[in-house]
């Protein structure tokens, strides 16, 4: 019966991707949550701000003061999601006063941040002469992270 036999392996190809798909939904699902991400200058006059991760670069950013700038995107499926932003912290005619760089979002942070799939979670960095401090949901709150 080769036409009921190839009726068959029809219907396992069809199928199988499906099986596949299924079993591992969780896991991709998991791996998706949206993420909105603000970098907020507090009072810094003269503020430059270079953010990146290895898909995006959004290049060098001047900041003033409460000036703010974000971005939105969502967790990689190995949640190895990280952007790393530089800053320089200038004098009013140019010079760099103080620089650092470190990682506005990695795992660590995404989990505080918050894990929701469904509904955008919020984080903030505000930028201060006294340091860096995070907030999530609002931007109010905000806990102290890291000094210059
Ligand atoms: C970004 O800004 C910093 C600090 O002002 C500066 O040193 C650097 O050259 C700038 N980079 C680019 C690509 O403009």
């Amino acid at each position: 019966m080769p036409g009921m036999m190839n009726y068959l392996l029809v219907i396992v190809l069809t199928l199988c991707p499906l099986c596949c798909v299924t079993s591992s939904s969780h896991d991709r699902i998991n791996a998706f949550e949206p993420y909105f991400l603000q970098i907020i200058d507090g009072d810094i006059e003269f503020l430059d701000t270079h953010c990146r991760s290895s898909n995006d670069d959004f290049g060098n950013k001047t900041m003033t003061i409460h000036s703010s700038f974000s971005w939105k995107f969502r967790r990689n499926i190995g949640e190895t999601t990280r952007f790393v932003c530089t800053f320089w912290w200038k004098t009013a005619d140019g010079l760099i006063y103080k620089e650092t760089e470190f990682d506005v979002f990695n795992q660590q942070i995404g989990d505080e941040c918050g894990k929701n799939l469904f509904r955008t979670n919020r984080c903030f960095w505000s930028v201060t002469q006294s340091g860096f401090y995070f907030a999530k949901g609002q931007p109010f709150n905000w806990m102290f992270k890291r000094s210059w």
